[in-house]
């Protein structure tokens, strides 16, 4: 008799099915085939998830219209408050910057600046994620609404995620972000997106002072109400 065993852990994605409806937008946004769709009747359909296939990335939360995917170690309320409880105190004249990590190559630059005791301003903070293909467009402008003077969202190189996809497609929504802002009045250099590899401690170093620099020639953020966010 085979006994063997896969243990996997259970950082997957997990479908709400009340919100779940007949987009067909997860199936082809997986990039592990972890996602197929099983009728509930002739014209209703919902995203069944696969534990063994999913890696737990994101993608297929940052990719649902609907919010019905949520990743079971990273949800986006837990995201919401971790985003609040970083903006709210700074403790420097400097202006307040969330860098949005992925967990691979991102957050290791960070790791790597601190390792070369490289520094950068205290007043980046450093949020991580598993990939940043989880982030959706209304997350990095409640980075806004939550203290953010500047956005930063740190991932693999174009064609490096460590989750295949993620990163391109974090980089079309800082795009689209990025043309929100602007129609809320709010200068889009406030957001930016860099692609860096694990050992670029230094360059991760250099994007924040980049990122404050830029920051310090805007000057503070206020949101009006002609510049309200609707996040
Ligand atoms: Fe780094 Fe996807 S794992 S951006």
């Amino acid at each position: 008799m085979n006994d063997a065993k896969i243990i996997k852990d259970q950082r997957t994605a997990v479908v709400n099915e009340e919100f779940c409806g007949n987009c067909e937008f997860c199936p082809v946004t997986c990039p592990y085939g972890a996602i197929s769709l099983e009728p509930t009747s002739e014209e209703h359909f919902i995203a069944r998830i696969s534990d063994l296939l999913c890696e737990g990335c994101g993608t297929c939360v940052g990719t649902c219209p609907l919010n019905a995917i949520e990743l079971r170690h990273s949800r986006p309320n837990q995201m919401l408050a971790q985003m609040k409880g970083l903006m709210s105190i700074n403790g420097t004249p400097k202006p307040l910057v969330l860098a949005i990590c992925c967990s691979e190559c991102g957050h290791t630059a960070v790791d790597s600046s601190g390792m070369a005791m490289i520094p950068y301003p205290a007043s980046v903070r450093i949020m991580k994620v598993p990939c940043t293909g989880i982030l959706q467009v209304h997350q990095l402008l409640e980075a806004f609404k939550s203290g953010a003077q500047g956005v930063m969202v740190v991932g693999c190189k174009s064609d490096g995620c460590h989750y295949e996809v993620g990163v391109q497609k974090a980089e079309k929504k800082v795009e689209l972000a990025k043309t929100l802002l602007k129609e809320y009045g709010i200068e889009p250099d406030r957001l930016a997106m860099f692609n860096m590899v694990f050992i670029e401690g230094r360059e991760f170093a250099q994007a924040t002072q980049m990122m404050t620099q830029t920051l310090e020639k805007l000057g503070p953020l206020s949101l009006t109400d002609d510049s309200s966010i609707k996040a």
